[in-house]
């Protein structure tokens, strides 16, 4: 697919939850995490790790995973399952297996001397550079966290030892159903926008 001019691409880049099963070739899955690791972080420090998932057998735990942890955050109350509600498309987390990459972004961890509610500044930037890359691409993302109420189970799943933290888990392929890029909705820029003063 040709690549889109930047500003289209930030409009463009949005939440995808279906996907279709058309491959993601490596190669384009190597321009998008080499996308990522142009992103800055405190002092070059570069501590991101990207882990690259094609097993379905993987994917298909992690998206269990992921339930398993959205019923956590809601204090072990179990979401209606999406297909009982009229209208909401299915999570991504219910066919994950299908999906056709799912990227597993990890911090390697440093002392911070108290200083960890800063981890996340170091790593967003590149989590939103690949999602942007892909976006650019024609390809689907979606930032989720919310199975981080279970992440040691995504620890030992993917072995990934305790000298690291994960941050994001990213669904990656073409959109699929009657999904598509663009069309997000954001606030006007003049509510957010503040001239000298609040
Ligand atoms: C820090 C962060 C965590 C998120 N976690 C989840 C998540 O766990 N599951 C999910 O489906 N979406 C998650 N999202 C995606 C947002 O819900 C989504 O980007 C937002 O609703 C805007 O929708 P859009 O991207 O389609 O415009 C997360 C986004 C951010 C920035």
């Amino acid at each position: 697919m040709a690549e889109v001019g930047f500003f289209d691409v930030l409009r463009s880049q949005r939440g995808i939850r279906r996907y279709a099963p058309d491959p993601v070739s490596d190669a384009t899955v190597r321009q998008v995490i080499e996308a990522a690791t142009w992103a800055p972080s405190g002092s070059n420090r570069q501590p991101w790790h990207f882990i690259v998932i094609r097993d379905a057998e993987i994917k298909r735990r992690l998206g269990e995973i992921y339930r398993e942890g959205m019923i956590a955050s809601g204090g072990g109350k179990a979401p209606v399952p999406p297909t009982l509600q009229l209208g909401v498309p299915p999570l991504f987390s219910d066919n994950l297996a299908s999906v056709p990459v799912v990227v597993m972004v990890c911090l390697e961890k440093w002392p911070t001397r108290g200083r960890d509610n800063l981890l996340g500044a170091h790593i967003f930037p590149a989590v939103q550079n690949l999602m942007l890359a892909a976006a650019a691409l024609g390809l689907g993302t979606r930032l989720t966290t919310i199975w981080q109420h279970k992440d040691t189970d995504v620890m030992d799943l993917l072995g990934i030892p305790d000298t690291v933290e994960t941050m994001a888990m990213i669904p990656l392929g073409y959109p699929g159903g009657d999904e598509h890029l663009g069309g997000g909705k954001r606030k006007p820029v003049e509510d957010v926008i503040h001239a000298d003063r609040w």
